[in-house]
């Protein structure tokens, strides 16, 4: 954006303060700023911005001051004004109030914000979190001191310099995750898919990284028109180290944060069939006996399988004597959840099991609850997702070129996953 000189001015003009940062303008060009800021008064429409021979003032009125831009070059006029406004803020998170009488107070310590906010007319950190924590000078009426850890001067406000690990490793887990109602009519209520990317960064240094994406995600962002496609992005969001005016054709690139973070979420919109699907029979023999059948279907393709399957189905709260019979897996009657839990160790696509479940009904008086509560289903299918997101390829851009691990794990899970008994 290119500010050569910010300058704090009080309500006649009379320079508080000023931090040149170009050393390209002429010092005397702010006497200029009153005369042009009176000359506007008389018209009807004030502007923020004023032009003197070659030279531009952005300016804004707050309280007792002026705050004062003044711009040499071509600059992102918008992107000073933001500056202005965030400075505005940092100084009231520091001295309670930003007027003529705490500039007074604390010369040094806005000579040391300035310096820090800024790097040759250059906007540099402005996360007053990250300025308080190594701007310790003593203010008046600062609200708190944070106590100081050993951060220096950075320009990134998520990622501390030095860090160092031994091993550099990057891990990448996608994740989807399937909400399900289906009626006891057997139709669909809800079907949704949210998605998630989170990262785990073990890097040394201030990498960069460089993540190809598949496309479709991308055109979600550029919210081209995807109308005809069965499968949709939507409500994609990035973590803040991700800039959007960075995102280049299939590329993302980004200074991690040091740890775990979620680097990106977003939902589907998409009408595919349920990855697994549940039919269920109640049947009372007579007044003592009632039997559970439960059919599962994995309606994904063949070559993903689903672990650890585990089905919920609820059972009558006063039945004993259970017995069972399986296709695959183990199921046992759990009294305190009145339930029975079916649990399924591989699901491949394609495939399908059965339950029957028989018991004693204890109190032959026994009333059938009309409202029966749902099955519920968990499961894992890794190596898949409904969305077909990729990691195309992972860059890491360090200048001390170390190699680093990467992995990433693609899995699809249940959500809230509740199907009705027929
Ligand atoms: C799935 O259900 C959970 C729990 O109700 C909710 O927090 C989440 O937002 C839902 N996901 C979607 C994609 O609607
Ligand atoms: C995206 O990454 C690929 C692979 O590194 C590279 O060939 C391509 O030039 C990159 N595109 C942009 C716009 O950075």
């Amino acid at each position: 954006m290119s500010l050569s000189v910010l300058y704090i001015l009080d309500i006649n003009g009379t320079v508080l303060l000023f931090r040149d940062y170009r050393g390209d303008v002429d010092k005397n060009v702010i006497d200029n700023f009153i005369p042009l800021l009176n000359k506007q008064e008389n018209l009807e429409i004030t502007s923020p911005i004023l032009h003197h021979e070659g030279t531009t003032f952005a300016y804004i009125k707050f309280n007792d001051l002026y705050i004062v831009s003044v711009i040499k070059k071509n600059a992102n006029v918008a992107l000073i004004f933001s500056f202005m406004y965030k400075f505005i803020q940092i100084t009231i998170q520091y001295f309670d109030k930003l007027e003529e009488e705490s500039i007074k107070d604390n010369f040094v310590i806005l000579y040391e914000l300035l310096d820090e906010i800024m790097d040759f007319g250059y906007p540099q950190t402005t996360d007053s979190n990250v300025l308080q924590t190594y701007i310790f000078q003593k203010s008046y009426k600062l609200k708190k001191i944070v106590s100081v850890p050993a951060v220096v001067t950075n320009v990134v406000s998520w990622r501390p310099e030095g860090i160092k690990y031994r091993r550099n490793e990057l891990f990448i887990d996608v994740i989807e995750s399937v909400n399900l109602s289906v009626n006891s009519k057997g139709a669909i209520l809800i079907n949704e898919v949210s998605g998630c990317v989170k990262m785990k960064v073990h890097l040394s240094g201030m990498p960069q990284l460089r993540l190809g994406l598949s496309d479709k995600i991308l055109l979600a962002i550029n919210s081209y028109g995807l109308g005809q496609e069965s499968i949709s992005f939507e409500d994609v969001k990035f973590h803040q180290c991700v800039q959007l005016s960075r995102i280049f054709d299939k590329n993302i690139s980004f200074i991690p944060p040091d740890g775990e973070f979620e680097l990106l979420s977003y939902r589907l919109n998409t009408d595919i069939k349920p990855l697994i699907s549940v039919e269920s029979r109640v049947i009372k023999n007579s007044y003592s006996r009632i039997e559970y059948r439960i059919k599962i279907s994995a309606q994904f393709k063949t070559t993903s399988i689903a672990n650890n399957v585990e089905v919920t189905v609820p059972v009558c709260l006063d039945v004993d004597s259970p017995v069972f019979k399986t296709s695959a897996g183990i199921a046992s009657h759990v009294p305190e959840k009145s339930a029975v839990v079916w649990k399924i160790k591989y699901f491949p696509g394609g495939s399908e099991h059965f339950l029957y479940a028989q018991f004693k009904l204890s109190s032959i008086k026994t009333e059938e609850k009309t409202e029966r509560a749902p099955i519920q289903v968990k499961f894992r299918i890794p190596y898949f997702t409904i969305s077909g997101l990729q990691i195309k390829f992972i860059k890491v851009i360090e200048k001390s070129n170390y190699k680093a691990l990467t992995l990433v794990r693609y899995t699809t899970k249940n959500g809230e996953y509740l199907i009705s008994f027929n």
